[in-house]
């Protein structure tokens, strides 16, 4: 049985942050461990390069969009060679064989009348180019992203029948409890199925920047939708649509994913496949998120973490580990320099890293480099025995994609090494002669820190690969098998002294992340965004009255729940019917304090959505050091006078 494992297609509208590299470290981990186990194992990444996004991206950078594609699928396959990713294939989306895949794809679900045309109809925004479900909009009328109002569109489509396949979903689902790890998340695709499929229409005739529709339709206004065209990569890439494909790896063992794309993963993905009579893939793993010292990473915060910059810090191996240790499989995580630096010299530097020096200073000392193993299983039966425990548990955590747990308990092995250590004292045996007894020790952590590299090889190829040189073997899978399962020792050690592999970090590496800010959406309160000087800046009266300012009266005041920034007020501007105006200054006045007080509104900005809520309007605000306060007419006004 062979193994198949992916990464998702990374779009190639941006370069490559820590969340790229986070999946990508644990599907390439995967698949090393597979191999390491003997599994004939294929490793699938790759780049999504159609759709909307991706085309106004090149036109915005002024360049063709097969260029800007493929300029930035270059920068995710050189970060990735970097990093010493084991791919086995780098799929591009615009691939010729890719693109001719999914065109026999769809005409097999033609033929097997899941696809069919009809009519999309639908509350679109025209300045977003989206559809919209009239649930999500504001008022049943507004766009949800941009306020503006939206109308109803028809458009032609054709459409795969999702619905057909509900039930089958469903039943795989309980048949295979391992479909969705972890299984926590099963909860939430089942619930979403249950609510009912609809058809999903599968064509756009909005743009062109997408793969045709097969000659066999002739039909050309339309061009494919990218989430079939990108799910099919996964088959594409193994030869789908090739007349000589040979489709050995497929299934796939783990197909990895973010928590954001699982339904894509779990709900049409199968019923592609099924559609198309294939084989649906074991396991599809979601993973969580990750935050930077607690906030989301955003291009307009920057704080996104380029993982170029933290390996070139602290070095790609420790930042794999990190990742994978820190965070629970399928939870989200945070990223901050305080913790990877914890985990540094905790656990690789002190735990890991000493156990290494000390057998490398012990055996020195004591007999010359070269230690044997005789004596082990007469000195040390309890620790193998303990050792052993710790092997045998390993492998289901692996399978789990239980990373951190993996890890954890492999640590383990390194505690059991330490106290052997300490409490055998081989330096006190050698004072009272029993120098057996002190190598007996030596050789036992030894071939703990043996079998320990082998299990963390996975995660940490080149520091392991150190390791079993200074220990005089190779990390293969014969060592494996021959340490790990038949659980034998190393006969002999000539140990090589090498450098320490994990030097202490005593302060961050990196810039910290920019200040956290306070959540600043769009109409929340002005004056608080830092304007460039004045003589920089200078503007025509006309300009200035260009923004209706005017006086407002606050008659209603409410806290927005679960928010800690914003309030919900309804101000009078003399219009008749009030204004909601959704404002950020919660941790500066209570909702009672505001209520008949009066504040100078921005009485013509283009609505926004706050945290669901439209907002109308944006109060007059001044910020310092000290905090924030709103700006007030002096006296009282009518509500609805204008200033300026
Ligand atoms: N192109 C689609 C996938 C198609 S697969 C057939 C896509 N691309 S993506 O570039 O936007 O995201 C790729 C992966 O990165 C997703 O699995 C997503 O969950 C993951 N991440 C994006 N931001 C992330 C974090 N901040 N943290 C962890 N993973 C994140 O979606």
């Amino acid at each position: 049985m062979s193994k198949y494992i992916t990464t998702p297609i990374y779009y190639v509208n941006g370069e490559a942050h820590i969340g790229h590299a986070y999946t990508t470290f644990i599907a390439d981990t995967m698949t090393r461990y597979e191999k390491l186990k003997g599994e004939n194992t294929f490793f699938l990444t790759g780049t999504d390069e159609h759709g909307q996004k991706i085309e106004e991206s090149a036109q915005k950078s002024g360049k063709p969009t097969q260029e800007f594609a493929d300029e930035i699928s270059a920068t995710f396959k050189k970060l990735w060679d970097e990093f010493e990713i084991s791919y086995d294939k780098f799929i591009k989306t615009t691939d010729e064989d890719h693109k001719r895949g999914v065109q026999k794809a769809f005409e097999v679900m033609y033929a097997k009348g899941d696809i069919y045309k009809d009519f999309y109809e639908g509350h679109y925004c025209v300045s977003c180019e989206t559809f919209f479900p009239e649930t999500q909009l504001i008022d049943g009328e507004f766009c949800p992203d941009c306020g503006r109002s939206t109308t109803i569109v028809k458009e032609e489509s054709y459409f795969f029948r999702l619905s057909k396949y509900e039930d089958a979903l469903l039943k795989h689902y309980a048949d295979n409890p391992d479909f969705i790890l972890p299984r926590s998340r099963a909860n939430e695709v089942i619930n979403f199925v249950k609510g009912g499929l609809r058809d999903l229409s599968v064509t756009r005739t909005s743009f062109t920047w997408g793969v045709k529709m097969p000659e066999s339709l002739n039909d050309d206004k339309h061009v494919m939708y990218v989430w079939l065209d990108a799910l099919l990569n996964y088959i594409t890439a193994l030869g789908y649509g090739k007349d000589d494909a040979n489709m050995s790896y497929w299934p796939a063992s783990t197909q990895f994913v973010g928590k954001d794309i699982l339904r894509f993963h779990a709900i049409y993905w199968p019923a592609f496949l099924m559609s198309l009579d294939l084989e649906l893939p074991k396991t599809i793993g979601a993973h969580g998120w990750w935050t930077r010292d607690g906030e989301k990473m955003s291009k307009s915060k920057g704080n996104v973490i380029s993982p170029k910059e933290v390996s070139d810090a602290y070095g790609v191996e420790n930042l794999r580990y990190f990742m994978l240790r820190e965070v629970p499989f399928g939870q989200d995580g945070d990223f901050s320099q305080r913790a990877f630096i914890d985990r540094i010299n905790s656990e690789l530097s002190n735990d890991l890293g000493n156990l290494l020096n000390r057998i490398i200073g012990m055996s020195g000392k004591y007999s010359d480099y070269e230690i044997d193993s005789v004596d082990v299983e007469k000195f040390h039966k309890k620790e193998i025995d303990a050792m052993n425990i710790v092997l045998d548990s390993l492998d289901a955590y692996m399978e789990n994609l239980q990373t951190h747990r993996y890890l954890e308990e492999l640590w383990k092995l390194f505690a059991i090494g330490n106290k052997a250590i300490e409490e055998h004292a081989p330096w006190v045996k050698m004072k009272e002669g029993k120098k057996d007894e002190a190598l007996a020790t030596v050789a036992l952590v030894a071939n703990i820190l043996a079998k320990a590299s082998i299990m963390l090889h996975p995660v940490m190829p080149k520091t392991t690969n150190i390791v079993a040189d200074a220990l005089n073997f190779s990390i293969d899978n014969s060592s494996y098998k021959e340490l790990v399962l038949d659980k034998k020792l190393l006969k002999l050690f000539n140990i090589k002294v090498v450098p320490p592999l994990f030097p202490r970090v005593e302060e961050p590496l990196m810039p910290e992340a920019p200040a956290a800010e306070p959540n600043k959406p769009q109409n929340e309160v002005a004056m608080t965004k830092e304007v460039p000087k004045e003589e920089d800046n200078l503007i025509e009266i006309g300009q200035f009255f260009e923004t209706s300012l005017k006086v407002g009266t606050i008659v209603e005041a409410e806290e927005v729940p679960k928010s800690k920034k914003l309030l919900k007020l309804q101000v009078d501007l003399g219009e008749g019917k009030n204004r909601q105006v959704v404002a950020g200054i919660k941790e500066f006045y209570s909702a009672e304090s505001l209520l008949n007080t009066q504040v100078c509104v921005v009485a013509n900005l283009k609505p926004a959505k706050l945290m669901g809520m439209m907002s109308e309007g944006m109060l007059l605000a001044a910020k310092d050091e000290d905090g924030l306060c709103l700006v007030r007419p002096e006296k009282p006004k009518k509500a609805g006078t204008p200033i300026g």
